[in-house]
């Protein structure tokens, strides 16, 4: 049986729609259900449920307010993935879980790769890169993958935000200093799947291929819904956002597309199918 932690968000959403579709049997949970801060709980809630898999989509991702909440953000992105490791080797499962691209400084100016080092500039993104150490450290049947910018039905995200914004108004602004890849969530579980029938388990990098600016994803955004109003480049400056992020931290993901033998869609083809759920679920 598997298990799905963080189910209601866009990852977990998506994992629950891949299982439903191939009739596959799975327990999905989320905060109410079962936080994974309250890990004897969580071992509590397993017992004779016979779990061989979990799958961690519970995460903190406010990246700003993290900055005021570290306690909450280091326990959920780094000491509960870690817990959750261990329960997962206690009760001998195959476990994975979720990192980020903002574990990176942005001062590479080419894809990164999984052998390069980190320094992550936020609260958040040392919470992150901590969780990552700690679970590739406690289990050897972890996978921690790591993706950038990612969008989907489940929850909040930039597209969504992109296109309340433009209603009513006639002209916008995007930074266009930060530069990686959006990830359709739906695509970071699917190849996440076919990623776990390898066994070869530890880090990855998986997002969705081609690179964009904030500029070039909302662009794409707005292009698609038809708006016909003006978008101006900005500055990550202008904003003054409480945390720092890179300006550039696109993930290289060919470790993992030669090992399935397959190359992952373009983040345009996840913005077309994303905007085509949307459409059919009446929300543009
Ligand atoms: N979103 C991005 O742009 C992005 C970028 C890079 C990496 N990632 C990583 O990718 C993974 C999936 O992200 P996502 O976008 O699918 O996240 P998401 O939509 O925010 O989903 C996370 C889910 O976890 C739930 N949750 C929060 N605290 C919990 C707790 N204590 N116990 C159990 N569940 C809890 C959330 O519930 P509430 O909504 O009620 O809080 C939410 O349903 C995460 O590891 C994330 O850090 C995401």
């Amino acid at each position: 049986m598997i298990l799905i932690t963080g189910a209601n968000g866009q990852l977990g959403s998506d994992f629950k729609r891949i299982f439903n579709e191939k009739n596959m049997e799975y327990i999905g949970t989320d905060y109410k259900e079962l936080d994974i801060t309250d890990i004897s709980k969580v071992e509590e809630f397993l017992k004779d449920k016979n779990i061989n898999l979990i799958i961690n989509c519970a995460a903190y991702n406010n990246v700003d307010k993290a900055e005021e909440e570290k306690d909450l953000c280091y326990r959920l992105n780094a000491y509960s993935p870690r817990d959750l490791a261990l329960l997962a080797k206690k009760i001998g499962a195959e476990y994975i879980t979720y990192s980020t691209d903002f574990v990176f400084d942005g001062k590479k100016k080419s894809p990164y790769v999984e052998e390069d080092e980190v320094n992550p500039l936020s609260v958040y993104s040392q919470s992150k890169a901590l969780g990552e150490k700690l679970v590739l450290e406690s289990y050897d049947k972890a996978f921690v993958i790591r993706t950038s910018w990612v969008f989907g039905m489940g929850n909040n995200n930039f597209n969504k935000q992109v296109i309340n914004w433009s209603k009513g108004k006639d002209s916008l602004t995007i930074v266009d200093d930060q530069v990686s890849s959006p990830t359709y969530s739906y695509d970071l579980a699917l190849y996440t799947l076919k990623l776990l029938e390898t066994k070869k388990y530890g880090l990855y990098h998986l997002s969705n291929s081609g690179v964009a600016s904030k500029y070039d994803q909302g662009k794409y955004v707005l292009d698609s819904i038809g708006w016909k109003g003006t978008l101006n480049r900005g500055k990550s400056s202008d904003f003054n956002l409480p945390a720092k992020r890179a300006e550039y931290s696109k993930l290289d993901s060919s470790k993992l597309e030669n090992l399935i033998g397959e190359k992952l869609p373009t983040w345009e083809s996840g913005i077309d199918r994303f905007l085509k759920e949307m459409r059919e679920k009446g929300e543009i």
